[in-house]
């Protein structure tokens, strides 16, 4: 079992552990006993991760409520349905939600503990690899709107995190590579994430390729510990994104617009993200800001992976500029880029050409 412990700023007072090991689950309630003083819980869980875990969690101090599947449910009509529930329910204040799923159900829940009578206590229980390493650590949650995605939301922290790596056995394997692009946004990101050790995660990945492809238990704990580490120190420095926190979004500002231009449906965050991630690349190659060495590298670590970097959509560029304008990372009208400078090292920029930014598109 390996623990890794998020303090937030500016008081550290203010802390959670997050659990990384295999069959928590089948022990949930000793570990949430211990960090919330609940008398009720309801879980919130979808059609897909239900018939696979919901059993684990049942008690006689929790209720279900069963989501229908897919980021088109991250809204507020189905917020609705949780306060509805909890209000059934008669939750109280010192009661809480716990989240079983991935980061859809992650950030629903989480901003439904928080708006909840002001605000409730929330467990984290991702199911995916992307949650474990990313969405159930650092406490943004959202639902999506019409006209953007994540745009109704806060920062609000869980109680715990809950990550049992048994649970990506039954992981869909486009969902487990989803998951492994955010796993190697770190690699790209490590040195900025200003943490305590020097993990040099980019080589553990270049080392470990075909271990971690094949789900090996051991390494597949020391990447979801590794990640968790990284952004638990970009948050303990930076919770609300005042600026640090924004190098989390590595290739994100590409990925968004691909997202937005393809309808949400084409591709998934982690796809969007890879193809992100190889066009800031590309990026910063053009703008002879990283070595030859270092972007052939980059893109060969993509590629041993198995990463989506190509799309075959024809974007018109001015229309793919106007995409990546509307993103939430656009302030004062510029456009911030996490531009890769080093091997694991990133610097924001926001005063990159519109020609050499949609060259590649
Ligand atoms: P997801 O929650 O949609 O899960 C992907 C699919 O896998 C779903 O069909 C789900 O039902 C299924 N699934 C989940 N666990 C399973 C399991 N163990 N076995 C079999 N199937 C399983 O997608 P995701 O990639 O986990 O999360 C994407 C969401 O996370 C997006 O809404 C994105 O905005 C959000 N996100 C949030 C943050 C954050 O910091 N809050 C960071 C990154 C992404
Ligand atoms: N996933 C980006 C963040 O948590 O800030």
């Amino acid at each position: 079992m390996e623990k890794v412990e998020v303090k937030i700023s500016p008081s550290k007072e203010s802390k959670y552990p997050i659990f990384i090991g295999e069959n928590i689950l089948n022990d949930a309630y000793s570990y949430i006993n211990k960090y919330t003083s609940a008398n009720k819980f309801l879980i919130v869980t979808n059609e897909t991760v239900f018939p696979l875990y919901g059993d684990k969690l049942k008690s006689d101090k929790s209720e279900i409520l069963i989501l229908p599947d897919g980021e088109i449910y991250k809204n507020m009509e189905i917020l609705g349905r949780i306060i509805d529930k909890a209000l059934s329910m008669k939750l109280e204040r010192k009661d809480a939600l716990i989240a079983l799923g991935g980061g859809v159900i992650g950030d629903i829940t989480g901003f439904a503990a928080s708006i909840y009578q002001r605000g409730i206590d929330f467990i984290q229980i991702p199911t995916t690899l992307l949650a474990q390493v990313d969405s159930s650590v650092g406490g943004k949650v959202a639902v999506n709107h019409v006209m953007g995605k994540n745009m109704i939301g806060s920062f609000y922290q869980p109680k715990l995190v809950l990550s049992d790596l048994s649970l990506l056995k039954t992981l869909p394997e486009r969902q487990f590579k989803t998951g492994l692009s955010e796993v190697l946004k770190y690699a790209f990101i490590e040195k900025s994430c200003l943490a305590e050790y020097d993990y040099n995660f980019y080589a553990f990945l270049n080392d470990n390729v075909d271990e971690i492809l094949n789900k090996n238990t051991e390494l597949l704990k020391k990447l979801v510990k590794i990640s968790c580490e990284l952004k638990s120190s970009v948050v303990n420095k930076d919770e609300k994104e005042k600026g640090l926190r924004a190098i989390l979004n590595f290739g994100h500002t590409y990925a968004h617009a691909i997202e937005k231009l393809t309808k949400y449906e084409k591709y998934t965050h982690g796809e969007a993200v890879s193809m992100g991630m190889k066009l800031i690349f590309n990026l910063s190659y053009s703008l002879n800001v990283i070595s030859k060495e270092y972007y052939d590298s980059a893109l060969n670590l993509l590629k041993k992976y198995g990463l989506m970097t190509e799309y075959d959509d024809k974007f018109d560029k001015e229309e793919f500029y106007n995409a990546m304008s509307l993103d939430k990372k656009v302030s004062g009208g510029q456009i911030n880029f996490v531009l890769p400078i080093r091997n694991g090292e990133v610097e924001i920029r926001n005063n990159i050409d519109k020609k050499y930014v949609t060259q590649g598109i």
